[in-house]
């Protein structure tokens, strides 16, 4: 059985889709979540799914205790969904080709530092994009520039608003983030 590990944020309604996804099958279980926010729902989503769930701070990411956990916990694949701090270089170098993460956009388009969530979605509403979508990368030392695993778009309409295209894209990050999981698990 392979062991994923997943950081999250906020809400976790890809965490959870993520989660949900290995618990029907045989080839990987999602062994703990881990969140740089102590009041996530994402921690709940994840404990109410039987789930090992833990916040940790700054210090504990920065200073090797994620890292000596992350050791222990010998996961196959770390997967971002929706982690919003960058994830330190002794981590990128120790779990080179292990973490991956799911970005908003179609990078490199609206990626980097401050680029997150419902930001990304008013910058392509502003900018009149036709089109919008996800990416799902290999994290490295720098934010949203590692190399692209998969991107799928969706169009922008005139009638679009910040929160429809959220919705658009969090449909698509449901619909492909765990096969795209499952995928690179068995190339392994
Ligand atoms: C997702 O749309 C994800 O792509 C985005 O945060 C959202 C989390 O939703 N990630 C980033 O913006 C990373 N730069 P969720 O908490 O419902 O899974």
């Amino acid at each position: 059985m392979k062991r994923i590990v997943i950081f999250a944020s906020g809400s976790g309604s890809n965490a959870e889709n993520i989660i949900r996804h290995f618990q029907a099958g045989q080839l990987a279980r999602v062994e703990m979540v881990l969140s740089n926010k102590p009041d996530a729902r994402v921690l709940v989503r994840a404990r109410d799914l039987g789930t090992s769930a833990m916040y940790f701070n700054r210090t504990a990411l920065n200073e090797g205790k994620v890292a000596l956990l992350l050791e222990a916990l010998n996961p196959d694949l770390i997967v971002l969904a929706g982690f919003l701090w960058k994830i330190p270089e002794e981590l990128t170098r120790k779990f080179k080709g292990k973490i991956i993460n799911i970005h908003p956009a179609l990078l490199p388009e609206y990626g980097g530092k401050g680029m997150y969530g419902m930001h990304v979605h008013q910058a392509a509403i502003k900018d009149r994009k036709e089109k919008s979508g996800i990416t799902i990368h290999y994290v490295n030392e720098h934010y949203d520039e590692g190399a692209i695993i998969f991107q799928a778009s969706t169009p922008v309409t005139e009638a679009d608003t910040p929160e429809t295209l959220a919705t658009k894209i969090h449909e698509l990050e449901h619909r492909h983030f765990p096969i795209v999981i499952e995928t690179l698990l068995n190339e392994q």
